[in-house]
């Protein structure tokens, strides 16, 4: 696992808006050019509103006009390695291969690696879709 992604998801994470649960996640994606895109969970007073680190990462990925993840990198300040959630396990499926590798840390420097495949078996795609 590169660094970088961890130095940018690190980073990141101090931007993140989350008064409600003061749990601030940070993360970073490579992208198929290279680039590194970041994000970090946006909280709403309207809970539900709230937007996760994933998410952020992943839109700004693709308003940069790249729709291929080649890596993830996921950090929070827990004690575990925080793991996406269901809707971002999707979120990253839409633009990443199964063997994408996935890391999942904490800020005191844990680290836990698995793949898009393994966070989300039996995953819904297009090909689900066909028939
Ligand atoms: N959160 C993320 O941003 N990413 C994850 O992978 C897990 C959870 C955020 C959502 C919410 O703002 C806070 O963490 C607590 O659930």
């Amino acid at each position: 696992m590169s660094s970088s992604l961890r130095k940018a998801a690190v980073a990141v994470r101090e931007n993140a808006h989350a008064p409600y649960s003061n749990f601030k996640v940070g993360a970073a994606i490579r992208a198929g050019s290279g680039a590194i895109y970041v994000g970090c969970n946006v909280e709403n007073v309207a809970y539900p509103e709230g937007t996760c680190a994933e998410a952020g990462a992943i839109a700004a990925m693709v308003a940069a006009g790249e729709t291929k993840l080649s890596e993830a990198y996921v950090v929070a300040g827990s004690d575990l390695p925080v793991t996406p959630c269901g809707g971002c396990r999707q979120k990253l499926a839409e633009f990443g291969a199964g063997d994408v590798a996935v890391t999942m840390a904490t800020t005191g420097g844990i680290e836990q690696q698995t793949t898009l495949a393994d966070l989300l078996p039996g995953a819904f795609g297009a090909a689900h879709m066909k028939g």
